[in-house]
């Protein structure tokens, strides 16, 4: 007997319709991460202390000749901490260790803290950032 009867073909479409893109939890290095800074068609991502958002939706924000396109594909950390969106805000060696924030103040990580809040409730989180040649990076 053929798969492909009619009632299949239904719960089929009905699958296909209503089935959201699957999330794939993806473990990214600095390196890997920046393919994803929106030069191009494909999702927008950035980091923030370890978790990667896709922040595709907000394009406009982190896409190039946005406001943020500074923190697109990259640890943002620091800038959000700092409000600031400066180059120099971003870890400048994506092969070396993670920035470990810990000179920032009191105020800046209430900052930080602030932004990770909305953008936990606006994005989606697609995976985590360790540094280049982590054990759980992937291998290149
Ligand atoms: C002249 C100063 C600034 C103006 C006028 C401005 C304006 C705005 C506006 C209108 C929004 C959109 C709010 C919304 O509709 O959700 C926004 C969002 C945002 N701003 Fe600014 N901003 C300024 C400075 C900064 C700085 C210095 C930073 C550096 C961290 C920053 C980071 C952000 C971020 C991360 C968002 C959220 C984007 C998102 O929802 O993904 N802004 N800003």
């Amino acid at each position: 007997m053929s798969i492909a009867t009619p009632i299949n073909l239904v719960l089929l479409s009905l699958f296909v319709v209503t089935e959201p893109p699957p999330v794939v939890f993806r473990v990214f290095t600095p390196t890997t991460l920046l393919e994803f800074n929106g030069q191009d068609d494909k999702p927008v991502y950035l980091a923030v202390r370890g978790r990667v958002f896709d922040v595709t939706p907000g394009r406009n924000f982190y896409g190039p000749g946005g406001p943020y396109e500074n923190f697109a594909g990259r640890d943002a950390s620091r800038g959000l901490a700092h409000q600031s969106f400066d180059l120099e805000m971003l870890t400048e060696d994506l092969k070396g260790p993670l920035d470990d924030l810990k000179d920032l103040d009191a105020d800046q990580l209430e900052n930080l803290q602030g932004w990770e809040e909305r953008f936990l409730e606006k994005y989606l989180v697609v995976g985590k950032l360790v540094a280049e040649g982590d054990a759980e990076a992937p291998k290149s």
